[in-house]
């Protein structure tokens, strides 16, 4: 809320009860809770915190920067960037007013600004911007030592006022300046209260300056030896440093391109007034003589003047009149006057003159004023004396304190205009405040002929002839019916006003009593004619520079110049004029305590100035009528959610519409009155208990925010997780594509839609498959089972299907002994059951007749395999038999009554088959029983069945096991015979007819004849 930060309320305009006590109750809450800044509307109150205060980063003006003022705590900050916002934005030129008493944080004030705009501007980092900023930064620093001193209240008091014009470009950055210095304190120069100090210059110089320096300016580092800077007693003080200030000044000095010469110039010249305060006077007949002329030599030779014009000028005066020119000695008096005004002038016009060429450095140059003219917008900032009261008042303070009426009147003036225009502008319709208008005493002080300036310039028009007091009677007379002016003539019965000497105005500030001594001279502020043109007679071109009057005619110069009040009068009339043409905005600085303290809150001093500065009734103005107004668009932007209307979006009207509903559900109707584009509501009640409402919504709010934000976060991830997921199914479908294009290629002739592999004699056993990718390896191997499917289909297809059995047993044989045995026998029909062959068994009819008998008692279903064998036993003995292989087991016959022997092994029970590489009939089946069948077939065409019988009988052991029958092919293996392992050997004899065992020891030879065989070849050969 406008200004909210919990201490207090952050705005006086929406105090329920606008009065002294709840304003001075709010200001000492916010000072004690560590608030410095208040708001009053746009108005910002500042008060001194007289410590260091933390919120000048850099972090602290990004949060202000680009903001509304309400959006953040009050801070002076705020009305900167407002000021800027406006002047950028709008193209119009604004101000910023600071006042306050001294010491109450004006200068600060005015410093913590220009460093908000030049951290805000310039965002380019453009290096000419960049100088300027610099430039305008540092220009501070020279005023300060020749315009600031320690005073009682403030060790750092600008003794003058001080308006700064920035000057910015069409992007807001700024591109120059200009300064105006009003009313320097010269008194200063010659006199200091106890307790405070001159200038800082004349010190910075004596502590500062080197030795031999110092001897050139004939000076010594000893502030005793100086009356003009001796008297307040106070050289140091802890919180300067003149010695590093002097460096900052020469360094400044050089950044605003001053020259050596003109360095060199300014601090002869401080120098200068330093002596010129040690001389003097005595009286000598009718005239004076100097006391100590050496310091003349001194004195002449820094200012390049000669010692004899310089005696003369302090001496003796030249008045020209009725045509003729003579010289009138001083008395000691008039010569003290004279050397003391001199002083004072000398200051003043080195002041002016410093002013001027700080001026020049950051003025805009005149190339670039004629590219930016019509274009550059400015920002002014006026640090000026707040109103003052002191035990005695004199002519500055009835200067200051007109100054102030004149700023107070402006300040009305704006902001009841601003007011009444907005008033106008929204179509509300104005009603009156009651305020009151200064301008009636601004009227007493400068109006023509009647005012008090006026009164006191026709007194000083008579030289001599017209004393103080004639002057209080002159007012007396012209005032006598004016409200707002009083003396002890007029009104006897105020007895604290004393006869002849005091008048009193009413300013709207409070009560002054004015002590009219000195008023006359202060304002004729009378320099003899003779110093102008000693200074002008100068041999340094830069004091000359400084005083070119000094060249006008004799006769012209004694014509009066303007006085210092009218001076005055006409300088601030014409920073009012300046200031009306600006938006304007205002930062009123207190000061707490007179203690410098950062906890002390005096509430009568406080009370003092915030009657003075006009704050309360600053507030009532602003309240006119309404606490507050706001743009409907920003209003209903803040308190949309309290509605159910209004929230999340108000969709049945425009802005004001949904801020009428908003109101209407929330009952305030009758509290508010809708503008053209803003709502204008009358009590703060109404705006804080939005703003309560506000408060408890927002919780809420924040946690929708999350939530929402965290949904849009992990919806943003599921969209890339399905996105990625959907590039990988289209890379993957795009792999598979190319790979069934690539196998395509391979596999299929588009030319003629054929698929080649068909035409292909090896079906395209051949053709090497591509590298599938990752996605297809199990479906390329499934792919590739079909292919063998379907080649072995188109192979077996042209095989006539009563041959099927065989070519499965013959495929078996091939897996078993392929590239191990050398022949077995695929070339021939393989019969299975030789002995039910006539040609094989002549006995086949019996044999049929046994097999039937087995068949039904054994259940098997088919014989498989039939042939004669020689076998041998545990005991080496070797016999005839015929062998059988059924589906379900071996069995043994007689040979030759063919009759059953016995079943030796079901099919579960062999564990292998062994054979030898050659035809030679010999083949082991190795069982689990520890009696393995060693045996040699013996076909009656003595064709090898070995290779035969291996594959039936692993065909049929696949059947029933599930697995391959493992198959040694070998010329020497193991076999068991009654449990025992015996070897099995082949050999060569002589003493074979045919293949014939025998006993070796505890192993088994197998025989085979020698003769020329194609059983021998091949057993030879696999034997070697
Ligand atoms: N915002 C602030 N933060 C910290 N200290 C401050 C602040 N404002 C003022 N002060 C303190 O108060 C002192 C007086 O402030 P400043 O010189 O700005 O007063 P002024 O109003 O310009 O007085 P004068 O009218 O005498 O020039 C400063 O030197 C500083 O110590
Ligand atoms: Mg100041």
């Amino acid at each position: 809320m406008v200004g909210h930060d919990g201490v207090g309320i952050g705005d006086f305009v929406l105090l329920e009860v606008i009065d002294k006590d709840h304003f001075m109750q709010n200001l000492e809450k916010r000072f004690s809770g560590g608030c410095i800044y208040t708001y009053i509307g746009e108005v910002c109150v500042s008060v001194n915190p007289y410590r260091t205060v933390n919120i000048y980063d850099q972090e602290q003006v990004n949060k202000y920067k680009g903001r509304e003022i309400f959006e953040n705590p009050p801070h002076i900050f705020a009305i900167a960037d407002s000021a800027h916002k406006v002047m950028k934005q709008q193209g119009r030129d604004t101000c910023i007013v600071i006042s306050g008493e001294s010491g109450s944080g004006k200068t600060e004030a005015s410093k913590i600004i220009m460093k908000y705009i030049a951290a805000v501007t310039n965002a380019g980092g453009q290096q000419e911007i960049e100088r300027v900023k610099n430039v305008l930064l540092q220009s501070n620093a020279i005023l300060e030592t020749f315009g600031n001193a320690k005073t009682n209240r403030n060790d750092n008091s600008s003794r003058f006022g001080k308006y700064m014009d920035i000057n910015f470009d069409f992007k807001g950055d700024p591109v120059g300046g200009n300064i105006s210095n009003y009313l320097l304190e010269k008194s200063r120069v010659i006199y200091q209260q106890p307790g405070e100090r001159n200038f800082h210059s004349f010190y910075q110089l004596l502590f500062g300056a080197s030795d031999s320096d110092l001897s050139k300016l004939r000076l010594k580092n000893k502030v005793d030896n100086y009356f003009y800077v001796n008297q307040g007693n106070a050289a140091s003080v802890r919180s300067i440093s003149d010695r590093s200030d002097y460096k900052a000044t020469q360094s400044a000095f050089r950044t605003l391109a001053f020259s050596d010469h003109e360095i060199d110039t300014i601090w002869r010249i401080v120098a200068a007034i330093l002596h010129l305060g040690n001389v003097k006077f005595r009286p000598d007949n009718e005239s004076v003589k100097l006391d100590d002329p050496g310091v003349l030599d001194t004195i002449s030779g820094l200012l390049s003047v000669t010692n004899q014009e310089l005696r003369r000028a302090l001496c003796e005066r030249v008045i020209a009149a009725k045509g003729e020119v003579m010289a009138k000695t001083h008395n000691e008096a008039q010569a003290n006057y004279g050397r003391d005004a001199f002083a004072k002038a000398v200051y003043d016009r080195l002041f002016s003159w410093i002013v001027q060429k700080v001026n020049r450095a950051i003025n805009l140059k005149d190339e670039e004023s004629s590219r930016y003219r019509q274009k550059t917008t400015v920002i002014g900032v006026l640090d000026i004396y707040g109103f003052e009261i002191f035990d005695v008042n004199s002519f500055e303070q009835f200067c200051i304190n007109y100054c102030n009426e004149k700023l107070q009147q402006l300040f009305i003036e704006l902001v009841l205009k601003q007011e009444q225009e907005e008033y106008q502008r929204e179509g509300i319709q104005w009603q009156n405040i009651d305020y009151f208008n200064n301008q009636i005493i601004c009227d007493l002080v400068e109006q023509s002929h009647k005012g008090i300036i006026a009164i006191l310039d026709e007194a000083c028009l008579n030289v001599g002839k017209v004393t103080d007091e004639m002057l209080v009677e002159a007012m007396d007379q012209k005032l006598a019916s004016h409200n707002h002016y009083s003396s002890r003539q007029l009104k006897p019965m105020e007895k604290d006003l004393k006869h002849k000497e005091d008048f009193r105005i009413s300013h709207y500030a409070g009560k002054v009593t004015y002590n009219i001594n000195g008023f006359l001279d202060k304002n004729r502020d009378a320099l003899f004619q003779d110093f102008k043109r000693l200074l002008y007679s100068s041999s340094n071109p830069t004091v000359k520079e400084m005083w070119p009057e000094g060249a006008m005619d004799i006769f012209q110069t004694t014509k009066r110049p303007l006085t210092a009040g009218t001076l005055f009068k006409n300088s601030m009339i014409a920073l009012v004029k300046n200031l009306a043409s600006k938006e304007p905005y205002y930062v009123r600085c207190i000061k707490p305590n007179e203690n410098k303290s950062p906890v002390q809150f005096d509430k009568e001093q406080v009370l003092h100035q915030v009657n003075y500065l006009g704050l309360i009734e600053n507030v009532r103005v602003r309240r006119a009528g309404f606490a507050y107004r706001q743009r409907y668009d920003l209003f209903l932007r803040r308190y949309k959610m309290i509605s159910q209307y209004t929230w999340p979006n108000f969709r049945s009207g425009n802005d004001k519409d949904g801020v009428k509903v908003l109101m209407d559900e929330q009952g305030y109707s009758d509290d508010v009155k809708y503008g053209k584009t803003k709502i204008f509501i009358r009590s703060p009640r109404t705006l804080f208990s939005l703003e309560q409402k506000r408060s408890r919504m927002i919780p809420g709010i924040v946690i929708l925010l999350q939530k929402q934000w965290r949904g849009a976060i992990c919806r943003r991830r599921y969209k890339k997780m399905k996105a990625a997921l959907t590039i990988m199914r289209v890379y993957r479908l795009y792999k598979m594509r190319s790979y069934f294009q690539a196998l395509q290629a391979i596999f299929f002739n588009p030319e003629d839609n054929y698929w080649n592999v068909s035409s292909r004699r090896d079906f395209g056993k051949s053709l090497r498959w591509p590298n599938p990718p990752l996605v297809l390896r199990k479906g390329v191997k499934n792919l590739k089972a079909i292919h063998e499917r379907w080649r072995a289909w188109m192979i077996i297809k042209r095989i006539p299907q009563e041959d099927w059995p065989q070519v499965r047993y013959k495929v078996k044989a091939c897996d078993a002994l392929s590239n191990k045995r050398s022949y077995y026998g695929l070339s021939r029909r393989w019969e299975g059951n030789y002995l039910a062959l006539n040609n094989e068994n002549s006995d086949s009819v019996q044999y049929n007749h046994t097999i039937n008998n087995i068949k039904n008692k054994d259940k098997f279903k088919k014989v498989l395999f039939s042939s004669f064998i020689k076998k041998t036993n545990r005991f080496n003995k070797s016999a005839d038999r015929a062998l059988l292989v059924t589906d379900t087991g071996v069995y043994k016959l007689d040979a030759k009554k063919l009759n059953l022997m016995k079943r030796v092994l079901s099919i579960q029970e062999i564990t292998g088959v062994s054979c030898s590489p050659g035809t030679d009939q010999l083949i082991a089946i190795h069982s689990s029983l520890g009696n393995d069948l060693v045996v040699a077939l013996e076909p009656r065409d003595n064709q090898d069945r070995v290779g035969e019988l291996v594959g039936v009988i692993c065909h049929r052991y696949f059947e029933v096991c599930g697995r391959d029958l493992n198959v040694n092919v070998n010329m020497h293996f193991q076999c068991k015979l009654g449990n025992k392992s015996r070897s099995v050997k082949i050999e060569l004899s002589n003493e074979a007819q045919s293949g014939m065992f025998k006993k070796d020891g505890q192993n088994v030879l197998y025989l085979l004849p020698l003769q020329n065989s194609n059983n021998l070849i091949n057993t030879k050969q696999a034997m070697q």
